[in-house]
């Protein structure tokens, strides 16, 4: 059984469909995120399940219990917002202590709780300091200690660390998933980051228009994405025009077999996708089954850890692959001549289209 189980979720405002028929099931104690690009409807699912939103259709179960239709401060969720939301009036441990109180829970009981969320979060030293006085980063762990000192059953978060610096952001995400499997807590998490959904979830699911577009393990949506929206928003990614003639096929005027493409018969309309890390520039080698395009270099760039090298096919596509930094790599320059290879195995076909479907 499900910890959250998602059915058949409907919710337009007006006119505006925000989300058409949702359906998710998270697994008790996981990590689960919602990762699509601004509008597609992360905020409006969240804001349903935590019940701020009334859905037009659909059912949410958490834990075997409907909760679609009950009101928000009893379905046994807690939140974190974006902008913290925490009471500027009242201190660090009144903050924390304030669902706690509105429930009637009794008041040593209120003390003990309050201070062994303070420890979790890594606030006990600033129990007493008003809001103002914390760093955006301890205001958000005030957030996210108000959310879990009621003991819910779901964590929801909504963008928690996007008003804070990189860095910070990189260091909070360590410590919320963390604290996340040190509870074992089923968590719902919104990002439009797709680096931060990758390296925190079990599950992300990439919502688009409001329709989810794939729910798998991070591993899964990066190496098998479902579709070309995917496979462009998750992770970096080439796309090249195809023209197929059964297994032969031609990108960017180059005769090349494709395996994989076999089945779709002879036909247009088809972009293969290669993942710029797996390509490689000039190899000194020529191996079987790879597939190797002439191209321009536009530009060469060294960011430390490797290259980023830029170029155009000769369709007059752009094309870009990431390498380590080799001294023949590093001299080439703008114009040079180039040859870019990549495994055929590699390359993934895609209907050509905003979201077009996974032909290999
Ligand atoms: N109160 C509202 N009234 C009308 N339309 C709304 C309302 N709230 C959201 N929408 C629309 O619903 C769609 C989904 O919005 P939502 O806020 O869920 O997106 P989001 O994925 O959270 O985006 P972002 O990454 O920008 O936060 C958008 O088209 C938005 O304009
Ligand atoms: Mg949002």
């Amino acid at each position: 059984m499900s910890a959250v189980e998602i059915s058949n979720i409907r919710k337009s405002y007006g006119g505006v469909v925000a989300l058409s028929d949702i359906n998710i099931s998270i697994p008790s104690g996981s990590f689960f995120t919602l990762l699509g690009p601004s509008g597609c409807g992360k905020t409006t699912l969240l804001r349903t399940i935590a019940g701020f939103h009334q859905q037009d259709n659909g059912s949410i179960t958490v834990a075997t219990q409907r909760i679609e239709n009950i009101p928000a401060h009893k379905r046994d969720v807690g939140m974190v917002f974006q902008d913290y939301a925490v009471f500027p009036h009242i201190s660090v441990s009144e903050n924390i202590a304030f669902g706690l109180k509105q429930r009637k829970v009794p008041k040593n009981e209120i003390e003990k709780r309050v201070s062994a969320v303070l420890d979790m979060v890594q606030l006990k030293p600033y129990a007493a300091r008003m809001p103002h006085e914390l760093s955006g980063g301890q205001q958000q762990r005030v957030g996210l200690a108000r959310a879990l000192v009621i003991n819910p059953k779901v964590l929801l978060m909504d963008e928690p660390l996007s008003n804070l610096d990189a860095k910070l952001r990189v260091d909070l995400r360590r410590e919320l998933r963390g604290i996340q499997q040190s509870m074992n807590i089923t968590t719902i998490y919104v990002t439009h980051d797709q680096e931060e959904a990758l390296a925190m979830s079990d599950y992300v699911c990439v919502m688009y228009g409001g329709v989810i577009q794939q729910a798998a393990a991070p591993w899964e949506v990066y190496y098998s994405p479902a579709n070309r929206f995917v496979a462009s928003f998750v992770g970096a990614n080439n796309f090249m025009k195809v023209v197929l003639t059964g297994e032969q096929a031609s990108i960017s005027a180059t005769k090349v077999t494709l395996p994989q493409a076999a089945k779709n018969g002879s036909r247009e309309g088809i972009v293969a996708a290669i993942r710029p890390e797996r390509i490689l520039v000039n190899p000194a080698d020529d191996k079987s089954d790879t597939i190797s395009l002439p191209v321009k270099i536009r530009q060469v760039s060294f960011t430390g850890r490797e290259m980023a090298v830029a170029a155009t096919l000769s369709s007059g596509e752009e094309i870009e692959a990431i390498t380590q930094p080799t001294p023949d790599i590093i001299r080439l320059r703008p114009n040079d001549d180039a040859i870019f290879s990549f495994a055929t195995q590699e390359v993934q076909l895609f209907e050509d289209g905003a979201t077009g479907a996974r032909l290999s």
